[in-house]
């Protein structure tokens, strides 16, 4: 049993780590990548699973972490990733992963017996000719293939993530929503931030919460379901057929009840999504650092986290980093 928390400097007790597995990925999203492609990270530089294994379980063990969740880039691109999960679904915790789908015919059932218990897939049209601009791939059927393999595998839930831009996909909510309510799987419609690669993110891009809810509700009636520390605002259809989520980090921040830490590919430690720095933990891993001095370093981190990203403010300055390195 943990005797300590990870608490910051606001009250904040983390209990929520994101792993990004590897910064690649086999689409290209608009949003996400540079058009001519990114340089990926050199797999020497890459964390082990069994260094990934050691962080993750002073995490859970000294400071009661207790839920999981594995990205990417895309982590189905990492050799062997049914073996990482093994070893994290050992530690007992909650344990999530967010794909982009295409690999899930091959490999739902794996990552079910391998003790994944959840999946969000990102999915940000159903529409083959947009997927093919979106995401510089023509792989919709794939994912569709691949979130009905998941079904079939017996995930459950299922969440599907959609980035909401104003005049690319915004014309699609009730189609999502219809779509995903026939599936039984929980849609979540996801405010644009600025992470984008191209650095071309405006405000007018983002299509909010409140249009969001008003325009599926309009179709299918909703009402509001109690918010948890999940960054998502949560809605019922009050015919009974399930739920949608919104996440609405631009026009609803939800920092001020944050419990999440990050961990990258190559073993960047960061406190926030959009934290300005973060710290290498390889030189206290490979240089024969304690378990203790990983929890102290720990500590340091969180104690250090801001109140929140200020996406709003003028003296927002965006992360250094795109989404594929951050793992969202
Ligand atoms: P659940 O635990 O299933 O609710 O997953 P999740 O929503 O936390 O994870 P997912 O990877 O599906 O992320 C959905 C969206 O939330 C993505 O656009 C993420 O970038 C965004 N997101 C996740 N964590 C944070 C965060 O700490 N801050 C902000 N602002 N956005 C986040
Ligand atoms: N704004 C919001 N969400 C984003 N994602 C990627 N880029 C952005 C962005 N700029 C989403 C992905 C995925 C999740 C991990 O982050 O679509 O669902
Ligand atoms: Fe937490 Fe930072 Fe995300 Fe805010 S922006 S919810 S502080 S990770």
């Amino acid at each position: 049993m943990a005797t300590e928390q990870l608490v910051d400097g606001f009250g904040r007790v983390h209990r929520d780590l994101r792993i990004s597995v590897t910064d690649r990925c086999n689409f290209r999203c608009t949003y996400c990548m540079p058009e001519e492609g990114m340089d990926w990270l050199d797999r020497s530089e890459l964390l082990t699973f069994e260094e990934i294994e050691r962080l993750a379980r002073v995490l859970v063990e000294r400071f009661g972490i207790d839920s999981i969740r594995i990205t990417g880039g895309e982590p189905t691109v990492r050799a062997h990733l049914t073996v990482l999960i093994e070893k994290l679904a050992a530690l007992g915790t909650d344990l999530a992963m967010t794909t982009n789908g295409s690999t899930l015919r091959l490999m739902a059932n794996d990552l079910c017996a391998a003790g994944l218990n959840r999946l969000n897939v990102s999915l940000d049209t159903l529409q083959a000719d947009r997927f093919l601009a979106m995401t510089r791939r023509d792989d919709l059927d794939k994912v569709l293939d691949g979130i009905d393999a998941a079904l079939d595998a017996g995930f459950d839930p299922i969440k599907v993530n959609a980035v909401v831009m104003r005049g690319e996909n915004d014309d699609e909510l009730v189609d999502f929503a219809t779509w995903a309510r026939d599936r039984g799987l929980i849609m979540r419609f996801i405010e644009f931030m600025p992470l984008d690669a191209d650095e071309a993110w405006t405000n007018r891009q983002v299509v909010s919460l409140t249009e969001i809810v008003e325009t599926i509700g309009a179709v299918y009636p909703l009402e509001p379901v109690e918010r948890t520390s999940a960054p998502a605002s949560r809605f019922r259809y009050l015919d009974g057929s399930g739920e949608i989520g919104v996440v609405a980090s631009v026009t609803q921040s939800f920092c001020e009840s944050c419990d999440r830490i990050r961990l990258g590919a190559e073993g960047q430690f960061r406190n926030c999504l959009f934290a300005h720095d973060e710290l290498d933990l390889r030189p206290a891993l490979r240089g024969g650092g304690s378990d203790d001095e990983l929890a102290d370093l720990f500590r340091g981190v969180v104690a250090d986290k801001w109140a929140g990203h200020q996406i709003n403010k003028v003296h927002f300055i965006r992360p250094r980093k795109s989404m594929s390195q951050l793992g969202g």
